[in-house]
């Protein structure tokens, strides 16, 4: 015990990440940045080639930043497992997406486990950072890598800590998002404890590793149920000709007993629309409902059938139908200044009015090719996108570098699901909720 607590805190601990995505490559660069020797494990040899390039794929990663570590000889990466053997404390951060059925897939984190346990050794220290459903480090995890004779928490040390990253988010990072960490023990929980208090400023210990899976369900089911809530209420307010961004952004004036949660075009990333069924399906073997989960899971899943009915309101204006129309998308990324487009609303949006006879193109600075089924398209540039007088604009992502000036002045109908065009009062714009156009009074 003590020899894996002297390394990490000498920093002389070899640090291994599994995985080198949107969480193991910023992982991986602080380690390396505080003065770690790190080396980052993939199965994409086309991500580990451009990191031994100093080139980085993930916006939140800093291409100097991550140049530098690598050309200090304190980062490299590699897709031969076998190097596993020579670290003392290793991260997985591998997908966790779910099935198709909605049940989870553990199958990266399972194949992660596998080649961890292949070169295990006495003193390693081995941390799972993947979203999962509780019971997945001491029942999964832990079986597998004791099956080699060595015992956690003795022997080896394994715990469980949620990574919380929020790509796209500069005011939270790896480094000052306090990181919550359960160990299978008291051994391991003081080890990766230690570990992460080398490079976040905040370590959050918790009992047990099933306790550290669930804080992090609970955060995502919170965004995920509440998320849920103010999509129903958006619609309700439609109904009922109020404007629902009005209403949120009075409500949040009360300082206490009130979060603001903003309406969209439904969940994207890896994390909310997936993470909950992860939850509810371990509730299920239990024998418990999630009903809650399952609500939001169908109110937020609508919404691009919801965002459609505005795109067919836009054109019945123009007395167009959706059949035939040109519609043009604005941003395609699940999230504003990000890249990512897994489990993206506009994928589904696009999905639903092709199959109504649309003729799809969409801008979007930081996915240039967009594959969606059978179709693959190519981002236009906005300018000339609004040069060819689509029938239409669905505004899905808010990216900080759309020119909204120049797409209200082209008098094209815009659905505007972001509430991003919210300082212009014009008769182009379609909200996804409450009066087209309703000016907004000047506080007193
Ligand atoms: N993206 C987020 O915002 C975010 C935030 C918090 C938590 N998480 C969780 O973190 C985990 C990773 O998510 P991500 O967004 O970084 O995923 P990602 O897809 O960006 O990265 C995962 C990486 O793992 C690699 N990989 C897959 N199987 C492997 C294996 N057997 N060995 C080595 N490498 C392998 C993939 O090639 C990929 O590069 C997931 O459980 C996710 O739920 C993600």
């Amino acid at each position: 015990m003590n020899s894996i607590l002297d390394r990490i805190r000498s920093r002389q601990a070899r640090v291994g990440i599994i995985g080198l995505g949107y969480v193991g490559l910023p992982l991986a660069v602080e380690f390396a940045h505080a003065g770690f020797d790190v080396t980052g494990f993939d199965v994409d040899e086309g991500k580990t080639s451009q990191i031994n390039a100093g080139k980085s794929y993930i916006p939140d990663v800093a291409e100097a930043r991550l140049a530098e570590c690598v050309g200090a000889g304190k980062l490299r990466a590699t897709t031969d497992m076998t190097q596993l053997a020579a670290m003392d404390a290793v991260d997985i951060c591998v997908p966790t997406p779910l099935r198709k059925t909605k049940d989870p897939d553990l199958s990266y984190v399972v194949r992660a486990v596998e080649a961890v346990a292949a070169s295990l050794k006495a003193g390693q220290l081995i941390i799972l950072e993947s979203t999962t459903y509780p019971g997945t480090t001491d029942e999964v995890v832990q079986p597998m890598l004791e099956a080699g004779g060595l015992r956690a928490d003795a022997d080896f040390f394994l715990a469980f800590s949620p990574e919380r990253v929020d790509p796209g988010n500069q005011q939270f990072t790896t480094k000052n998002i306090p990181k919550i960490v359960g160990g299978v023990g008291p051994a391991s929980n003081d080890a990766a404890a230690a570990l992460y208090s080398q490079v976040v400023s905040t370590v959050v210990p918790v009992s047990s590793t099933r306790v550290a899976e669930m804080v992090k369900l609970l955060e995502n089911t919170f965004r995920a149920v509440n998320i849920g809530l103010v999509n129903e209420i958006a619609q309700m307010c439609h109904k009922l000709d109020i404007d629902v961004w009005e209403v949120i952004d009075a409500a949040k004036t009360k300082p206490f007993g009130f979060m603001p949660f903003y309406p969209g075009p439904g969940l994207g990333g890896h994390c909310i629309p997936i993470d909950p069924f992860y939850l509810s399906w371990k509730a299920r073997q239990s024998g418990f409902e999630c009903r809650f989960i399952e609500l939001a899971g169908h109110v937020n899943g609508a919404m691009p059938e919801y965002v459609v009915e505005r795109v067919v309101d836009a054109l019945n204006d123009s007395r167009k139908a959706v059949n035939g129309s040109r519609i043009h998308i604005f941003g395609v990324a699940y999230k504003r200044d990000v890249n990512d487009m897994r489990e993206s609303p506009a994928l589904d949006i696009i999905e639903l009015l092709i199959r109504r006879g649309a003729a799809i193109s969409y801008s979007d600075p930081y996915v240039p090719v967009l594959k969606e089924g059978a179709h693959t398209l190519e981002a236009v540039p906005e300018a000339e996108a609004l040069q060819r007088r689509p029938d239409c604009v669905v505004l899905c992502t808010d990216h900080s570098s759309f020119d909204w000036k120049a797409l209200v002045s082209s008098g094209v109908p815009i659905v505007d699901t972001r509430n991003a065009l919210r300082t212009f009062s014009a008769p182009n714009i379609v909200r996804l909720s409450g009066r087209v156009g309703a000016p907004v009074p000047t506080p007193v």
